[in-house]
């Protein structure tokens, strides 16, 4: 079979400045010029890209042996190490599922009550109305979160520095410029790594020893079918990991879905009678979170298919393969743009649309292909943080509504998308609120 048709673009850099700076755009171009299936040269590599929900039910289900997420994903290996998103094969399985029961349902009531403290705190310190730039509040929000979620830490103070490290560290994880040194971005990101590591070594120490139910001490006591614990190291890389894979995803999916809602006041005031629905106005219950909120869950969704927030997923090719009457190379890369997939009309009707109804009886868009919506990924490698993400997102517009009677969009806002590093929108989301 023939290779995709397309070109390779600039030698070494490829078409990675095109890619990255504008990945809806490059899609559509090259959708317009070649079809769904092309080549192109990005993460260092010969890649085919792959615009069809088939092409991401092939590479991500069906015939996910073909693919390597660790070749994909490995412009970032050096900082991130073994974790979870760039193990394959028996490693990436072990790993996972030494990590899986701590995600159980039966943990998230116990997570629940945190979440729900720590956006009460935030939420509280609002006063009675004003504005408030939500992207920056949501992100402060759910680094405290995962800081006490994953790490079992207080960050009221923040005495460990946590954030100053963390944001020197991820800003190594999304440069594309690799030069090691103790003055570049990239260098000083490994420096900050050390520094988190050892603090995490020191709490994993403490809850080993500790009787409670957190997510650090459930991860020490997994055991494998063997009866193995998680080895240390590993511990670590996997825990520093879950702050990542959960902290500008969740922010930026919050930040869209207010603006989202903000626009549309119809659907706010049906979400507001949803959410008012509560039997009971005390504390949050997973059952309610998780039982009572179609609606919700379809803004959720909505979300996420009009600003998928992983917008772009990256498998090596490991043996060669074909779709779509092309061959895929062994030793190339394949990319995935759910970013543009996720508004081609073969699937979602009206796609430019925010209308979270599609996703609910009778129209039930998603269900044309099992594919066409992966926000959440699919495969070996979908989110094992579904569930968490879903219980925050929705703990947090509940809180919102519950305590606000006013909510608007402060007007004349730049709401356009950037990703920066995950799609979100330019601006910071300014909300003013009354109690
Ligand atoms: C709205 C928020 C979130 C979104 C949209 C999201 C999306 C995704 C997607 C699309 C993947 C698959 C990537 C791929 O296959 O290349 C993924 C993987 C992952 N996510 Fe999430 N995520 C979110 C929140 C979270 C949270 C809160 C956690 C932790 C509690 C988390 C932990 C992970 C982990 C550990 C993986 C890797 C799984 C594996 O490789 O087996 N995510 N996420």
């Amino acid at each position: 079979m023939p290779i995709p048709p397309g070109r390779y673009g600039l030698p070494l850099a490829g078409e990675m400045i095109p890619l990255y700076s504008d990945f809806y755009g490059f899609a559509q171009r090259k959708y317009q010029r070649y079809g769904p299936i092309f080549r192109t040269h990005a993460n260092y590599h010969k890649a085919v890209v792959l615009l069809s929900a088939e092409a991401q039910q092939h590479v991500l289900l069906t015939h996910q042996k073909n693919f390597t997420a660790g070749v994909g994903y490995a412009p970032i290996h050096d900082l991130m190490q073994d974790a979870l998103i760039l193990l394959d094969g028996t490693v990436h399985r072990q790993q996972r599922s030494w990590m899986t029961p701590a995600f159980h349902g039966r943990n998230m009531p116990a997570y629940l009550a945190t979440i729900e403290r720590i956006f009460d705190e935030h939420l509280a310190a609002w006063g009675k109305e004003g504005t408030v730039a939500f992207y920056p509040a949501a992100a402060a929000m759910t680094f405290e979160l995962g800081a006490a979620l994953f790490l079992g830490l207080e960050l009221r103070d923040d005495k460990h520095h946590l954030l100053e490290l963390w944001t020197q560290y991820a800003a190594g994880v999304n440069t594309l410029l690799h030069v090691k040194g103790p003055f570049t971005t990239y260098g000083r990101s490994f420096i900050a790594r050390a520094k988190i590591d050892a603090l995490v070594r020191g709490i994993i120490a403490q809850e080993r020893a500790s009787a409670t139910q957190s997510l650090v001490h459930l991860l020490t006591e997994a055991r494998d079918e063997a009866g193995n614990a998680m080895p240390e190291a590993d511990l670590v890389t996997q825990l520093r990991f879950l702050l990542f894979a959960s902290y500008d995803t969740t922010t930026g999916t919050l930040a869209w879905l207010l603006a989202e809602l903000l626009r549309h006041p119809d659907l706010l005031a049906r979400v507001r009678a949803e959410v008012a629905g509560d039997a009971d106005k005390g504390p949050l219950t997973y059952a309610d979170l998780t039982a009572q909120r179609p609606l919700t869950d379809a803004v959720i969704n909505e979300t996420l298919r009009l600003h998928p927030q992983v917008m772009m997923f990256a498998r090596g090719i490991a043996q060669d393969d074909h779709f779509g009457g092309y061959d895929l190379p062994a030793g190339w890369i394949a990319i995935l743009l759910p970013v543009f997939t996720n508004r081609l009309p073969d699937y979602f009707t009206d796609p430019q649309t925010f209308d979270p109804d599609r996703f609910l009886p009778p129209r039930e868009e998603h269900k044309r292909h099992p594919y066409s919506f992966i926000g959440f990924g699919g495969g070996a490698h979908a989110c094992i943080g579904e569930n968490t993400a879903r219980i925050e997102i929705k703990a947090l517009l509940t809180l919102l509504l519950r305590r606000f009677a006013t909510l608007e969009l402060v007007p004349q806002q730049d709401l356009r998308e950037v990703y920066l590093p995950l799609s979100r929108p330019k601006g910071d989301v300014w909300l003013s609120y009354r109690r």
